[in-house]
């Protein structure tokens, strides 16, 4: 654990998001903590990779290109709601982890990236919305995937960028795994939109019918009440 925290303490931002990140409600204990050891120990050994990944995100989502700067953070906005969203899902079974719901709703929609910095080089594609978001739609998930197994992140997670929006998705078995946690979260957080989904979709997808619906609506409930959502996101938004 030394060898770790000293790795982070090297890197002052990243010291300053991974204490902020043990102090956020997803790991609130009795007292804050205050030093990237203990913040460490309170998120425990195995799951700070996936904290690491999580608070080091932004900078894959920051981009220099103004022509692209306002759909980068739209999308960086997008997935940190459906990374708070995830969390809140995935709390309510024991054999999903926090950090990796948080990091699968990270990096679900990665394959945007690479899509948006190739975009950026051709103005008509960027001034028809309509027309790049096809584009997106029909190469985000592919290209997720083959970035994220190039990065050589786990399976688990290839697999989410790989289906993120693949409602129909039936991969055999009841489990509930983290691609059925980020679609569910995904079709929560274009609520209030002008993309929202038609009241009737969670019912129709097949993920949403293995959460079971009664829970997403008890999630969503705890959300409005709790506030964790805002301040999950706040955690990720800070520099
Ligand atoms: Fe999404």
């Amino acid at each position: 654990m030394a060898d770790v925290a000293g790795v982070v303490n090297k890197d002052t931002s990243m010291a300053a998001r991974l204490v902020r990140y043990a102090n956020s409600p997803l790991y609130r204990g009795v007292s804050s903590v205050s030093s990237v050891k203990a913040a460490i120990t309170r998120i425990g050994f195995d799951a700070v990779k996936h904290a690491i990944l999580s608070l080091a995100m932004k900078d894959v989502f920051t981009t220099p290109f103004i022509s692209i700067r306002d759909r980068m953070e739209g999308l960086w906005c997008h997935s940190v709601a459906v990374a708070a969203k995830s969390v809140l899902l995935a709390a309510h079974f024991h054999h999903l982890n926090r950090d990796e719901a948080m990091l699968a709703g990270l990096i679900h929609d990665i394959g945007v990236i690479p899509i948006l910095l190739k975009a950026k080089n051709y103005s008509q594609l960027l001034e028809r919305e309509s027309h790049l978001d096809k584009v997106i739609d029909l190469l985000h998930m592919s290209t997720g995937k083959f970035m994220l197994s190039h990065w050589n992140f786990d399976p688990v997670m290839i697999e989410v960028a790989g289906n993120s929006d693949r409602l129909d998705r039936e991969p055999g078995g009841s489990e509930v795994d983290y691609v059925d946690i980020v679609q569910v979260a995904n079709i929560l957080s274009y609520e209030g939109s002008d993309r929202h989904y038609d009241a009737s979709v969670l019912k129709r997808v097949p993920a949403a019918q293995r959460l079971g619906i009664e829970l997403i609506s008890g999630v969503q409930e705890e959300m409005v009440e709790s506030g964790d959502e805002d301040e999950l996101s706040v955690v990720l938004r800070t520099e």
